[in-house]
């Protein structure tokens, strides 16, 4: 059997590169010509643990190949996934538009038999959107209808550890509807996976409709998990309790588990705020409301202002002349995706009141400035005052503050007393409770994190061997200029 993968972004390059892993043959294709000749040339546009080399060496081995040639792309694939972005519209709804224009691309190639699985994320109905665009193109080439079906197989992978959430999922969600191609497609897909269901099975079959909403059931209770936690963390601020031992208390219990019970300064990424949005959207379209997805995206709203707010109370909302430092601008660990990431709200708010940004992510840099740029296009001059660094201390020099808002390991064991020594005032924002208040306290560092015994925190103190802003507005553009062609 062999496959193809129609869309080469985080979803297709890692289910092409495993499948490839796997020994299938597989065609990824795009229809950004440039991703394409990068994919080629061994360059992989996307951070993502272990994907280089797993393509490296399938690419190597001649079982992975990229192209944007459509019809040797259609051509090849027995199996055709549909790996294609769903972004928001306006209105919050998944804007289908590219799904639907590969499903017509396939109905004007296909020629043979091919069952087309949708691994995009999408809402109910939308197979049956998809298996009207493929029939109409049929149609108009007097082919039988027959000669495809679509079947539902939502990802679940997590960015940052994506090509493990493939490789050991915990479980396949498959939905194949009756027709005449059912049992065509069961006995596909289950070989497709085979290699996962060895041990014991862990595909949960189901008719398409339910496995579509499957996917966003499944990350509107993740995201409404995460807000329970902040709100309980923001209350645990209000009465001197520390959301840690919350944590730890609640999820020892087997009916709620450890996962997914950190507090911090909100979620991003492409899934959750996109998935909870459309999943509200078909809601209201059907005449529902979503009242707990509501609340939960509310309350993560809020939260991403979370840090700037008690940084406000403390030193006022004026922040001209301050130097704000930021540690990590990536959504989460592990990749360089800035959709949703609450760095971008923090930082335009932050410039917004007048204040310096000096930031510093692993990985994530250079996407971050094409994001802010996005975000200040109405105000490009905001970005005077930013600068993305290549060293997380070089971000501290001279800072009135500094947020974290990435838990990237490298973040975890800091020297906290070179940081004092670097800080103007040596105040942590720590937005993802990497640090232990007491420490911080003894060391003499002021410290908040996100119901983390704030009774606790100190009084500021101010180093006086520091300038305010020690770096100019014009070093800043430099800087920023030279983060973007690296
Ligand atoms: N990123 C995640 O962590 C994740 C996890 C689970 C599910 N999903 C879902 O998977 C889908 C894809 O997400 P992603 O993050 O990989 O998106 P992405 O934006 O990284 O990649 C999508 C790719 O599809 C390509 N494309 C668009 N139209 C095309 C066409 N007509 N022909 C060929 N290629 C086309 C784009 O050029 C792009 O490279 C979305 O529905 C998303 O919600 C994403």
């Amino acid at each position: 059997m062999k496959v193809t993968i129609i869309g080469s972004g985080y979803v297709g390059l890692v289910t092409g590169a495993c499948l490839s892993d796997l020994g299938f043959k597989v065609v990824c294709l795009d229809k950004d010509e440039e991703k394409i000749r990068r994919l080629q040339a061994g360059d992989v546009p996307i951070y993502e643990p272990g994907l280089k080399e797993l393509l490296t060496r399938n690419c190597a081995e001649g079982r992975i190949l990229f192209t944007s040639d459509v019809c040797e792309a259609i051509e090849h694939g027995d199996v055709l996934f549909i790996a294609v972005g769903t972004p928001p519209s306006e209105d919050g709804s998944a804007d289908l538009g590219h799904v639907v224009d590969v499903a017509s691309m396939i109905g004007r190639h296909l020629n043979d038999f091919k069952l087309v699985v949708n691994k995009s994320t999408v809402p109910v109905g939308t197979a049956d959107l998809v298996r009207a665009a493929i029939a109409h193109e049929l149609s108009q080439r007097d082919l039988p209808y027959e000669l495809f079906d679509v079947v539902s197989n939502p990802e679940f992978l997590k960015e940052g550890a994506a090509i493990d959430d493939f490789m050991r999922p915990d479980r396949i969600v498959i939905g194949v509807d009756e027709g005449v191609n059912k049992a065509k497609s069961n006995r596909m897909m289950g070989d497709l996976y085979a290699s996962f269901n060895r041990h014991h099975s862990r595909t949960v079959w189901m008719d398409v409709r339910s496995a579509e909403l499957t996917k966003y059931a499944a990350n509107a209770m993740l995201a409404t998990r995460i807000s329970f936690m902040n709100e309980i963390a923001n209350l645990a601020d209000e009465l001197g309790a520390d959301v840690e031992y919350i944590r730890r208390g609640i999820g020892a219990d087997s009916r709620i588990g450890h996962s997914f019970l950190y507090a911090g300064c909100g979620y991003g990424g492409s899934c959750f705020p996109k998935d909870t949005r459309a999943l509200m959207s078909t809601a209201r379209a059907h005449g529902k409301v979503m009242r707990l997805v509501s609340a939960a995206e509310q309350v993560n709203g809020d939260q991403k202002l979370l840090l700037v707010n008690r940084l406000v109370q403390r030193i006022g909302s004026d922040l001209t002349g301050k130097k704000l430092a930021i540690w990590g601008l990536s959504f989460k660990p592990n990749t360089d995706d800035m959709r949703e990431a609450t760095s971008r709200v923090v930082i335009r708010d932050l410039l917004t009141r007048g204040a310096h940004v000096s930031a510093y992510d692993p990985v994530a840099g250079a996407e971050a400035i094409l994001a802010l740029r996005t975000d200040c296009q109405d105000q490009p001059e905001l970005l005077d005052r930013f600068e993305v660094v290549s060293e997380d201390m070089q971000a501290l020099k001279g800072a009135d503050a500094l947020m974290v808002l990435t838990e990237w390991k490298v973040f975890h064991n800091p020297d906290f007393q070179l940081m004092k020594k670097m800080m103007r005032c040596p105040f942590i924002l720590d937005g993802r409770n990497l640090y232990n208040p007491e420490t911080l306290s003894e060391l003499g560092i002021a410290y908040q994190g996100v119901g983390r015994r704030n009774d606790l925190v100190q009084l500021l103190t101010f180093n006086d061997s520091h300038d305010s802003f020690p770096v100019t507005p014009a070093s800043i553009t430099q800087e920023l200029d030279l983060s973007v062609d690296a």
